[in-house]
């Protein structure tokens, strides 16, 4: 009985791995190097960068290996926007636009509870008032609908485990003409110094993005060493 049921359910699996999801756009391969054996949209979803790899993230020559600041000032934020930074890691980005937006606030999302700690640690020691961490889940930023006017996804979204959820849910919170802005270590450049499933092809970048209901407004691949900056948004209330 058993040599006649064990290639019946072996055969099952990959029927089921192979279509079962395929109308949402995921599909489970076969796991390469850094990736979790799943795809979405044909691309192999990275795994998520551990907090260990929080001092990588505040180098101190970060700035100058990704011109940060320049990314921070193509944001154009205004004083009073609510902002959110989705995958927010130890807030590089976070308390830097906090100052930007004095009379608004920061969103710190992230769903690693050690990030998030060392981000209420600097709050705890006087930084960014206006900087409020959210644990997220991997399905969910949990954010208000229709509260933020700019979300900042940097190096974060090709490791979102449910990105067809998570769009949903981004786009959700978004005000209507609100922007989604995706800077991604540009995959077309074989010189960029990252690993390869934490590249994105702006390509992909818009595929997805349209398949969740944004408009793409520009990219930006030459402002940055290594990264595109794409703007998406919401599209304007009717
Ligand atoms: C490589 S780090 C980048 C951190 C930060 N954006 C920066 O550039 O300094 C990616 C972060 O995304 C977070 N992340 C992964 N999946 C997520 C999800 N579904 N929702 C929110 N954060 C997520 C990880 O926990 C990690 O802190």
């Amino acid at each position: 009985m058993r040599s006649v049921l064990c290639p019946f359910f072996a055969l099952a699996f990959l029927v089921f791995a192979g279509t079962a999801t395929a109308q949402d756009g995921y599909k489970y391969i076969a796991q390469s190097f850094d990736g979790i054996g799943k795809s979405y949209m044909g691309r192999e979803i990275a795994s998520v960068m551990s907090h260990q790899g929080a001092p990588w993230l505040e180098r101190p020559q970060r700035e100058q290996q990704e011109r940060t600041d320049k990314l921070i000032e193509l944001l154009n934020l205004k004083p009073t926007d609510y902002v959110a930074d989705i995958g927010a890691g130890s807030g590089y980005f976070a308390f830097r636009m906090g100052k930007l937006v004095p009379k608004g606030f920061v969103f710190a999302v992230d769903i690693q509870a050690e990030m998030l700690g060392l981000i209420e640690d600097r709050i705890a020691n006087g930084e960014g008032d206006n900087v409020i961490p959210v644990h997220s889940s991997t399905a969910s930023p949990k954010l208000k609908e229709n509260t933020i006017d700019l979300m900042l996804l940097v190096d974060a979204y090709h490791e979102f485990s449910l990105p067809r959820e998570m769009g949903i849910g981004m786009y959700r919170s978004l005000k209507p003409g609100g922007r989604i802005v995706l800077v991604e270590y540009r995959a077309e450049d074989p010189s960029v110094p990252i690993k390869t499933l934490h590249k994105m092809t702006e390509a992909q970048a818009k595929l997805e993005m349209a398949a969740v209901g944004f408009e793409w407004v520009s990219t930006d691949s030459t402002s940055l060493p290594w990264q595109h900056l794409m703007i998406f948004r919401k599209p304007s209330a009717k």
